[in-house]
């Protein structure tokens, strides 16, 4: 007897709100310090549009800056103007015409803003590098407090700057909307100036935004209800947070259920569960990096919480992503680098779990043709449809084809 075709849980759709993706597979956001003004252009449509042909369910824009002062780097895209939703818009609608969803990332740097690309070194810019930019640049803080040795001290923001940030991020997200994105995700991790807030080594206010883990909250959860009230009803909305902040007595694991609780009260979807970057010296001192190394952080805040979480950190192959989410550890997956290396990785995974065989899920212009050689590839043994196994498999080509 056939036992029924049993579809990978990775490649069932999830309905979160109005929007039903068609797989868990995500890709996370990534910085490509290649924009000007803020501006997105050929790259980004590029770098994008391929993760759509590539199957991913949802795709996410980098790190997108609500003001021009607030960027990580010189080139960070931004919805900091209306002149940077039309490019948006034309990504948006390749990405849907290719039937993937698209979200985009809404960062404020913080007392992180300004620093150069990897490629560059990965450096924080000196005031002085700041200043030849010709561009503004304002590094902002809870309190005065440098994000390391290389990072110049920080302004501290007043409570007239913290209302006129939750404004920033409610005119970016009306932006966001206007360029027909399906998802918003909120950066509040990685030291930018949310996560500052959050943690208490660069969190040392008086008042209503500093000293109780309510107070260290406020900022996070008011951008969170502002954006919620002003993104569509119907459209999701997510947030990233660093677990831990990879400091020793900071902002940890259980602070991250509570928070995640009171986020999901307001309204927030999915918990994307990343870690770290509070500041230059910690990273991630106390959370060793290894295969799905950020995992548990979902799985513990999924139960706990009682929220939607997406997984990300070195999630590698489709096995380890199904059994992610067969376990109940997440509702997501979200992929970095290993997306980079192959931007197909939602297909290959697929095929890996014995899905979409007949190539049905792939751009229409390139399935059939991948179906019809399916059968060569099987006469020549290559059982993955790849030809990686040509090294060192011992295939000899013309022998095995005859
Ligand atoms: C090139 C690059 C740029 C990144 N930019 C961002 C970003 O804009 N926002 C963010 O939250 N994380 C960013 N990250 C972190 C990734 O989203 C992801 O969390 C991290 O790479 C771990 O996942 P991985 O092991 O699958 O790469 C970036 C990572 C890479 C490799």
């Amino acid at each position: 007897m056939k036992l029924a075709y049993q579809r990978p849980r990775l490649f069932e759709p999830l309905t979160v709100r109005g929007l039903t993706l068609k797989n868990r597979a995500v890709i996370s956001p990534m910085c490509q310090h290649s924009a000007e003004r803020g501006i997105a252009g050929a790259w980004h449509l590029v770098h994008l549009g391929k993760f759509a042909l590539g199957g991913a369910g949802l795709i996410f824009v980098e790190s997108t800056a609500v003001a021009q002062s607030a960027r990580i780097g010189v080139r960070d895209l931004g919805l900091w103007s209306d002149e940077q939703i039309a490019p948006f818009k034309a990504i948006v609608d390749f990405v849907h015409e290719n039937g993937a969803a698209i979200g985009v990332q809404l960062a404020h740097a913080g007392r992180k803003a300004g620093s150069q690309a990897l490629w560059e070194g990965g450096r924080a810019l000196t005031v002085e590098q700041l200043q030849e930019t010709g561009e503004p640049w304002r590094r902002v803080a809870p309190s005065a407090i440098a994000a390391g040795p290389e990072w110049s001290v920080p302004e501290e923001l007043s409570i007239d700057e913290i209302a006129a940030t939750r404004r920033m991020f409610v005119d970016a997200a009306e932006r966001a909307e206007r360029a027909g994105f399906d998802v918003l995700e909120l950066h509040f991790g990685h030291g930018y100036l949310v996560a500052s807030f959050l943690s208490p080594h660069s969190n040392h206010r008086e008042d209503e935004y500093g000293g109780s883990r309510e107070n260290c909250m406020r900022l996070g959860l008011e951008i969170a209800a502002d954006v919620r009230a002003a993104w569509p009803e119907e459209k999701p909305l997510f947030v990233r947070i660093s677990a831990v902040d990879g400091t020793e007595d900071g902002w940890d694991l259980e602070d991250s259920i509570v928070f995640a609780r009171e986020l999901k009260a307001i309204g927030v979807d999915v918990i994307d569960c990343s870690s770290g970057g509070l500041s230059d010296e910690t990273r991630n001192m106390n959370v060793p990096r290894g295969l799905g190394f950020q995992v548990p952080f979902s799985e513990r805040i999924r139960r706990e919480a009682n929220v939607m979480t997406q997984a990300v950190g070195v999630i590698l192959d489709g096995q380890q992503a199904e059994s992610i989410l067969q376990d109940g550890k997440a509702d997501l997956i979200a992929i970095g680098r290993q997306a980079l290396y192959d931007p197909y990785w939602p297909h290959h995974a697929a095929h890996a779990l014995g899905h979409d065989d007949g190539f049905e899920d792939w751009p229409i212009q390139h399935g059939p043709w991948l179906a019809k050689r399916a059968p060569l590839m099987k006469k020549l043994k290559f059982t993955d449809n790849s030809v990686r196994s040509l090294t060192g498999s011992g295939h000899q080509l013309g022998e095995t084809g005859q």
